[in-house]
């Protein structure tokens, strides 16, 4: 059986809401957390295939110019080098942003950035390779880079798609009554997943089986077969457990292509595995962005003014520009609105989509220069949002889907304790510390993006879930078998979820929070054809249909399931985007609530507690949504103190790519965090009225602690990360 929903109509009642089986929603632990941690759980580098043969990348070491030669002959007569492919200017050009590679083109050797793979050298132990590769003898024509941002700002181009404005947002400024106009910057980033990317390539004839670390496989399959010109069936991705994306696995990378290639030309299967370095070096960053925001507000605190202008970094002829402004867009209204990105032309690794493209950003300007202007206009902070929460989007006057934002900032600044705030900076001591609470509010666009699987009823009364879906560590393969439990009346136990086979339905994959949302309505759309099966085997109405405890009743009829006829009895389901995605503003709303303390002789900044709350829509497994939101906002915290990729403004090169140098906080810098779901629905999202979560955790979360430090300490950083260095030339006396 087939079945398919465009979501052109806001969907009115959800199945979840009757079936009553507590089990959606529940904070049941993830089903493959055994798995996990025995080490059964494999992972792309983990397959062994007889015969495999160890790969390492060779990245350019010039930042602009062309390979002139390489000379392979040294490093094929060393121990166990199998060989040597050079020929891989098909994958210089990887794109995030799932857009197709560039198609095989020969003898071209250009190189667009430092660190960008050139050679792939391949031997009988991964140690062999290494110790090959760094021998390898390359020659270079070097040539002029552009790798300093602030000396290549001035010749920025904009990007049109992103330009709009209303109104007169000059004369609106020059009348307000409070107004704050600053730039805000933040780094070049990396998400540096915990598993790198990894490939176990091999050939089944002229078909590729390509185990892999990637976040949406269906597009990646394209992605590989455009760049090794193959047709798509001829091409299979397995990727079962991955261990982390953050946007840096969307797009296929240099080692698949590079596996793929020296598989087939050796004749046998060829892994790949990116050191940590080449994590930073070759896969995807966010770019640094200089923001411009400007607000104004009249004597009642209400905007009339918001503007948001950004500059962004990438590669010649990469399109992609950090959607900046999103959330600034719909978030607060104002009569007057200018929006727009520029794109400045930079010799450095691709930049593209890392967790919350946009919002993780934009929201630490946005969100701060709220904050000043609150404390122009005598405002708390949180009366100052609620005082601008628009009816309906500012610019398009669309609906809002679902709305929530305002039960999260009241709830969340009750039980924080917000009110008790001293509104009067560097005035709370602590020993040697200035204490200080910040607030900002979290944003992140909702999406649906087409997305099927198959599930079907098995003999012995259990269910199996199929697709192509990625677990990436958010928890996928327990909220699947959760929704399959539940309308199927099942134990979560006895659905099995097979996920991450390119021989599975296509998904939507997992990325942009679209995930557990779009990949869990196909799979409830299945269960919804086969509960329909069932009553029809039962000869009555599915709207009387009772499934519970594995049995099937209607009426005085009572069936265990594994007495149906399943022969087959299964159901492929495609749930589509459609008209309720441009009808209506779709985003996940929440407020973020920080303490921190700054030391009065170092600068160093404590985060002391952190509360979050949010609203999603429902949610599907309320433990995994809490891990997700967990790591958005620890993520939070790294942008706002202590991430930051430097890339050395001489030849192009990271200077600090690896996880020593790359500040991440780490358990010491992380309080207990508080995290807290309002109920809510979301009809025009899904049939599971679910929002997204992966990314609002992230939103706005940095903001609130800059708020925080500045309420301690009386100090404003607009360039982050906030490193102590920014703030202890500022830092107030003790009395
Ligand atoms: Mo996300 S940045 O879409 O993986």
């Amino acid at each position: 059986m087939e079945t398919s929903l465009k979501m052109d109509v806001p969907v009115q009642h959800s199945l979840l809401d009757s079936t009553n089986q507590n089990i959606i929603s529940r904070p049941i632990d993830r089903v493959e957390g055994p798995l996990k941690v025995s080490g059964q759980a494999r992972y792309a580098a983990e397959f062994k295939l007889p015969g495999m043969a160890h790969g390492v990348l060779v990245g350019a070491q010039i930042g602009k110019g062309s390979v002139a030669r390489i000379d392979a002959g040294g490093v094929e007569a060393m121990a166990g080098v199998l060989g040597v492919v050079t020929d891989f200017d098909l994958f210089l050009r990887n794109s995030a942003q799932g857009m197709a590679t560039e198609a095989p083109c020969q003898g071209v050797r250009e190189i667009a950035y430092f660190g960008q793979p050139i050679a792939l050298v391949v031997a009988t132990t991964f140690e062999q390779a290494r110790h090959a590769a760094q021998a390898l003898e390359v020659t270079y024509e070097k040539g002029e880079g552009r790798f300093d941002f602030d000396a290549e700002q001035g010749k920025a181009q904009p990007k049109d798609s992103t330009l709009s404005s209303q109104g007169d947002i000059d004369a609106a400024l020059a009348q307000a009554h409070g107004r704050v106009d600053g730039v805000w910057t933040t780094p070049s980033q990396t998400s540096a997943a915990m598993e790198p990317h990894a490939s176990l390539a091999h050939w089944e004839g002229d078909s590729l089986v390509l185990y892999g670390s990637y976040q949406m496989l269906s597009t990646n399959r394209m992605q590989l077969a455009d760049a090794l010109g193959l047709d798509i069936e001829k091409v299979r991705i397995r990727a079962h457990y991955v261990g982390g994306g953050f946007g840096a696995k969307l797009g296929i990378a240099a080692e698949s292509v590079a596996a793929a290639l020296a598989a087939k030309a050796l004749g046998r299967p060829v892994r790949v595995v990116m050191t940590r370095q080449q994590v930073f070096e070759t896969t995807v960053r966010r770019s640094n962005t200089r923001q411009r925001v400007r607000l104004a507000a009249d004597t009642d605190g209400r905007l009339t003014a918001v503007a948001h202008e950004t500059l962004t970094a990438n590669l010649d002829g990469e399109d992609f520009s950090e959607p900046v402004s999103a959330a600034t867009k719909f978030l607060y209204g104002g009569a007057n609105r200018t929006f727009g990105n520029e794109i400045v032309r930079m010799d450095q690794v691709l930049s593209g989509s890392m967790r919350a493209p946009g919002e993780a950003v934009g929201m630490l300007a946005l969100e701060g220069a709220m904050d000043e202007l609150a404390e122009k206009l005598g405002l708390d902070p949180v009366e100052l949002r609620l005082r601008n929460l628009p009816d309906r989007h500012p610019g398009s006057d669309l609906p809002f889907s679902s709305r929530s934002l305002a039960e999260c900032l009241t709830i969340g600044a009750r039980d924080f304790g917000w009110p008790r705030r001293n509104r009067q900076p560097a005035a709370t001591l602590d020993g040697e510390w200035w204490i200080g609470l910040g607030m900002a509010a979290a944003a992140r666009s909702n999406m649906l993006i087409k997305s099927s699987a198959r599930v079907s009823l098995q003999p012995d009364g259990r269910a199996l879930v199929e697709t192509d879906m990625t677990d990436i560590g958010t928890g996928t393969y327990t909220v699947l078998a959760q929704i399959t439990a539940e309308l199927l009346g099942l134990r979560v136990e006895d659905v099995a979820v097979h996920l991450g086979d390119t021989t599975f339905p296509p998904a939507s994959g997992s990325g942009g929070s679209f995930g557990a949302a779009s990949a869990g309505s196909s799979v409830y759309l299945a269960c919804e054809k086969l509960r329909e099966a069932i009553a029809g085997q039962l000869g009555g109405d599915v709207d009387t249909l009772v499934l519970s405890d594995g049995m099937a009743r209607m009426g005085n009829i009572s069936v265990p399931l594994a007495d149906l006829d399943t022969g087959p009895l299964d159901a492929t389901a495609t749930i589509e985007p459609g008209e309720t995605g441009e009808n209506f503003v779709q985003a996940a709303f929440g407020a973020h609530f920080a303490e921190v303390g700054v030391n009065a002789h170092t600068g160093e900044v404590r985060v002391r507690r952190m509360e979050s709350t949010f609203a999603a829509g429902r949610i599907l497994n309320e433990k995994t949504a809490t891990s997700q939101c967990y790591g958005g906002i620890v993520f939070g915290i790294g942008g706002a103190l202590t991430e930051e990729m430097i890339h050395d403004t001489r030849h192009g090169a990271i200077v600090n790519r690896d996880l020593a140098e790359y500040h991440l906080p780490v358990n010491a810098d992380v309080p207990q965090l508080k995290v807290r779901f309002l109920e809510e629905r979301d009809h025009a999202a899904n049939p599971l009225l679910a929002k997204g979560i992966g990314e609002l955790g992230i939103s706005g979360a940095g903001a609130a602690l800059a708020n925080a430090v500045y309420n301690a300490c009386g100090v404003r950083v607009r360039d982050f990360p906030i490193t102590l260095d920014k703030l202890i030339a500022d830092l107030p006396d003790l009395p």
